[in-house]
């Protein structure tokens, strides 16, 4: 049985450019994986067969069907598998939990099917099942543009921990996936040119230094008109004395650097308690070598 574990990003920085022809949009964002992580592990089997430990999520829509499928189409091999996802990455939250099962699984069936395809090859089929996977392939540390496929490595940024806050929003009915009604909310004059994210990117080339300060996320001007309740626990945690608070994704989580451990702890525990909402505080997660995952 082979086993992977599907870690959870952030984004450090988030900037839409520009609405594409293709309606996507061309974006510049620093991701970063933290030490959150899904379980997957892979069987052989005849067909693609997967399990979910939440119910509402093993439908044949899940990304790590969708991946699979995708990839054996691709490589055009006749075998199954029976994948069996354990989830603790919170759902639809801006953590990338979906695209990062969907990247272990890509990882997961490189080997089990042995295809021996390398990082660049299981991106960009990655890109295929949606634009956060291709990063995800491997995770760590990178500048992020394109619609997500063009990776761009960094130095870690030095980061001892976060506390990531989850807050349980209510969402309107529309229709449409979360983060196409994110993107649907923003107005062009949201748009920025990506320097914000370049000038961190540089600093952390140049200086090692990732203030949160210089953390930037476009989306987090329409969250709290988009979360019924965000705004509420971003409040809880901005009297918890956390200096930046940054939305990730399309939200509804966001994330504050903490001092060090103790106090990422006691912020997560806090913030447990006074409010309704997930929280964790966690380290940083390093990049993904495929040729040492075999
Ligand atoms: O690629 P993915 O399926 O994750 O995207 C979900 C939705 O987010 C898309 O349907 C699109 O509305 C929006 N999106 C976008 N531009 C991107 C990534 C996502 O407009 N670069």
């Amino acid at each position: 049985m082979i086993v992977e574990r599907a870690y959870a990003k952030l984004n450090l920085t988030l900037e839409v450019l520009r609405k594409r022809e293709d309606g996507y949009h061309d974006l510049a964002s620093i991701m970063q994986t933290v030490d959150l992580w899904d379980e997957l592990t892979f069987e052989e089997a005849d067909e693609i067969e997967f399990e979910c430990s939440d119910e509402s999520l093993s439908g044949r829509d899940n990304l790590v069907v969708r991946a699979a499928e995708i990839l054996r189409d691709e490589v055009e091999v006749g075998r199954g598998v029976r994948v069996v996802l354990r989830k603790r990455i919170p759902v639809a939250a801006g953590l990338g939990g979906g695209s990062a099962d969907a990247a272990a699984a890509l990882r997961g069936l490189n080997r089990l099917w042995c295809l021996g395809l390398s990082e660049g090859e299981l991106a960009e089929i990655g890109a295929k099942v949606g634009s956060d996977v291709p990063f995800l392939v491997n995770g760590g540390t990178a500048m992020v543009s394109g619609r997500g496929e063009v990776l761009e490595l960094l130095p870690d940024p030095g980061i001892d921990r976060v506390v990531i806050v989850t807050p349980k929003v209510g969402e309107e009915a529309s229709g449409m996936s979360k983060t196409g009604r994110l993107f649907g909310m923003l107005s062009p004059a949201s748009y920025t040119t990506g320097s914000l994210t370049r000038k961190l990117a540089a600093r952390m080339v140049e200086k090692g230094d990732c203030h949160p300060a210089f953390m930037y996320n476009v989306f987090q001007q329409v969250a709290p008109h988009a979360f019924n309740g965000w705004q509420e626990t971003y409040q809880a945690f901005d009297r918890m004395g956390a200096p930046e608070i940054v939305l990730t994704g399309a939200g509804p989580s966001m994330f504050a650097v903490a001092p060090n451990k103790e106090v990422g702890t006691a912020w997560a525990l806090l913030m447990k308690a006074r409010t309704t909402c997930d929280a964790v505080s966690v380290g940083l997660a390093p990049r993904i070598d495929i040729g040492s995952s075999r």
